[in-house]
């Protein structure tokens, strides 16, 4: 109890820090100020991937009308004269350090499965031109990146995740950030830092984004806990989920697979957020089209961080999951890897009832883990990407550490009405290794905690028959 009491005085204490720091404009350098040229360039969707895509970017105030041109992509550099031009929505956002002008553009009527060259500006000052392609109009093979948290040490250490799962996945569809992007909500400096990492990756392959707890550290002008100005701003997103909760909850269909973002920071503060989001989530998952459905949300269904439960988000999210067969539930907040979920465990090939449950963390900020009952893969103290294959058939999904290893992997495949779970987790020793700052933290009673924690779970999966590919015959 002593250590949990510590632990919540120091989230207390942070929290209180961040709120304070956004009280007063900054005395220090803006190290990314806005400027007459686009930066934080990001492609998202608001609407059918298929047909559209949205672009969102920043500039000066001096910058007072922006513009996206688009063209089908052409080896050849004259398409430039055949662009369309799509004048772009403009909105002023105060930071710490004065205002700037955030444009969006929403463009309609593309065709599916069509490279486009798409670049933003202002008629005089643009970036460069960069390809995406549309998606297929109907069930085809994809992948997908999803990160958990990347929160703090932006460019210093979250930069290389992102970056090594691009090349890891360079064809990906699109990247899903599970919450918890920055830590301080307002603070101008942290979004600037994530846009540094991610850069012109950012204007590659469009983002699908849900917010954590950590974009709400931030009170509106009525003193109540509010959705960061930056996350509207930013992002360009679906307007397709409850009233109050447009561009955080919502969702996206891509080549057969429905993709819902839940607002769970929203479901744990609001009466009114929380049955709003239960009622639509019934909706769209009773009545998606697709074969598949995955959910991002923060907040995770079991916890893999010690001492930390979400009973209401069980409660009430994970029997709706389990009623419309989701498949993937991809999640963050713990700052730890664990994956599993109320599928058998243990059988090469059980029957699959219900969602796999995934906790991830992209960035460095770490926490002890609770290797729980639910857990059958875990990681501590460690930066990990996620990448996700799609078809007809299966889902296969591969956690890979920020140093490229095979972590975690496993299938969800279709046999008839049925669907499969095979674990082919490889065979290494885990990472399960207490983060120093908790080891500064850890007294006698703790170590003893951890241990026994730690016996449990080795016994028990190790109990796992797990499916290894065959080596190959070296010739
Ligand atoms: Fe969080």
């Amino acid at each position: 109890m002593e250590m949990y009491t510590r632990r919540l005085f120091a989230c207390l204490s942070l929290l209180m820090f961040s709120a304070a720091l956004f009280a007063q404009p900054s005395t220090q350098p803006d190290r990314f100020p806005p400027g007459l040229y686009p930066d934080r360039i990001i492609l998202t969707w608001k609407s059918n991937p298929a047909t559209s895509i949205a672009v969102t970017w920043r500039t000066s105030t001096e910058v007072t009308k922006g513009q996206a041109q688009i063209a089908l992509a052409d080896p050849g550099p004259d398409f430039v004269e055949k662009a369309a031009k799509k004048p772009a929505q403009t909105e002023t956002l105060k930071s710490e350090y004065g205002l700037a002008h955030y444009h969006s553009v929403n463009i309609e009527g593309l065709s599916p499965n069509t490279t486009y060259a798409i670049r933003v500006g202002d008629s005089l000052r643009w970036s460069e031109w960069t390809h995406f392609t549309t998606a297929k109009a109907e069930l085809a093979p994809f992948s997908f990146i999803y990160f958990g948290d990347a929160q703090t040490e932006l460019k210093s250490l979250w930069s290389r995740c992102i970056r090594e799962a691009v090349l890891q996945a360079p064809k990906a569809s699109f990247m899903i950030h599970a919450g918890d992007l920055i830590n301080n909500a307002r603070r101008d400096e942290e979004w600037g830092e994530w846009h540094y990492a991610g850069g012109w990756l950012n204007f590659k392959i469009p983002s699908i984004a849900t917010p954590g707890n950590h974009e709400y550290s931030y009170r509106d002008a009525q003193n109540k806990v509010a959705l960061t100005p930056h996350w509207r701003a930013g992002f360009t997103l679906p307007e397709n989920g409850p009233k109050g909760l447009e561009e955080s909850c919502y969702y996206v269909d891509y080549q057969g697979v429905r993709i819902v973002s839940l607002n769970t920071q929203a479901y744990l503060f609001f009466d009114q957020d929380s049955v709003s989001q239960i009622q639509w989530l019934e909706k769209v998952l009773a009545e998606n089209p697709h074969p598949w459905s995955v959910v991002t949300m923060h907040h995770p269904v079991y916890s893999s961080k010690e001492g930390r439960d979400n009973p209401t988000i069980r409660e009430k999210l994970k029997p709706i999951f389990e009623k419309y067969g989701v498949d993937l539930v991809l999640q963050g907040h713990d700052h730890t890897y664990g994956r599993g979920g109320n599928i058998p465990e243990g059988k090469l090939y059980a029957d699959a009832k219900g969602p796999v449950y995934v906790v991830s963390v992209s960035g460095p900020k770490m926490y002890d883990i609770s290797l729980g009952d639910w857990m059958y893969r875990a990681a501590s103290n460690t930066q990990l990407y996620q990448i996700v294959q799609v078809d007809a058939q299966r889902i296969r999904y591969e956690a890979y550490t920020v140093t490229n290893q095979l972590y975690d992997a496993f299938e969800i495949r279709r046999q008839g009405d049925k669907k499969r779970f095979v674990d082919e987790a490889p065979n290494l020793e885990e990472r399960v290794e207490v983060p120093q700052v908790f080891k500064n933290l850890y007294h006698d009673s703790d170590w003893k905690e951890f241990k026994a924690r730690y016996a449990a779970y080795k016994a028990k999966t190790a109990a796992i028959v797990r499916y290894r590919k065959p080596a190959k015959n070296k010739k």
